[in-house]
């Protein structure tokens, strides 16, 4: 399925043999960031692992395709909690190829998850900023520019690269969010 395209790529939803790519994407961030907590990157294998966990949960996980079929970045919203209350939040990831930011590609991925999430009836998506102090990193203007409200910042909660690093919560409905009861209960 193809959600959104542009001049020099696609928004789709993502297939498991991108799960090398994909890998290879996070494993930069995982190494030389702070975006994410994770420190060992995890292998493709693992990668498709994770990737059918959240298919067979009725999840989205969307791939930004250029032209020629190599993957430049991917999103997807998992449910933010593993309890049965949780069930209509969501948090969601987006990674670019770290050549590749800065142009556009995680608006329209995280536009595209906005949309495929709601649709998949979740209520609220929730995203988890990590900045070392006194840092405003990408992903604090792209979430505002989609939609969220800043929350709340839990401070000092991981230690990366030799580093203290902050989390910030951003938070915005999906659909008619807490206007209505779902359609079933949890
Ligand atoms: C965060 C990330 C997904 C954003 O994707 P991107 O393609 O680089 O961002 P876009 O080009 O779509 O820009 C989105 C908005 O953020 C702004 N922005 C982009 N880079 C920015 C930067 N370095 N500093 C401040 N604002 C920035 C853009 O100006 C744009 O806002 P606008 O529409 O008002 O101009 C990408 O930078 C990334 O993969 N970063 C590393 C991993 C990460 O932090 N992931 C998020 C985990 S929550």
């Amino acid at each position: 399925m193809s959600l959104a395209m542009s001049a020099v790529f696609t928004v789709c939803d993502a297939v498991l043999s991108d799960a090398p790519a994909i890998a290879e994407i996070y494993a930069h961030h995982v190494l030389h960031g702070v975006a994410t907590f994770e420190i060992e990157p995890p292998g493709a294998e693992e990668m498709a692992a994770r990737m059918v966990r959240l298919r067979d949960a009725g999840s989205p996980w969307l791939v930004a395709r250029e032209e020629g079929g190599d993957v430049l970045g991917y999103a997807y919203a998992g449910q933010l909690g593993p309890r049965a209350a949780y069930r209509f939040a969501c948090e969601d990831s987006i990674y670019l190829r770290h050549d590749r930011l800065g142009l556009g590609i995680g608006k329209a991925l995280l536009s595209a998850l906005i949309d495929v999430a709601g649709a998949s009836g979740f209520r609220q998506m929730v995203a988890l900023i990590a900045a070392a102090p006194g840092t405003r990193p990408a992903s604090l203007a792209l979430h505002a520019r989609a939609g969220f409200s800043p929350c709340g910042t839990l401070e000092a909660v991981g230690r990366k690269h030799g580093r203290w690093i902050d989390v910030h919560y951003m938070q915005r409905p999906l659909g008619e969010g807490s206007r209505t009861a779902p359609r079933q209960e949890p």
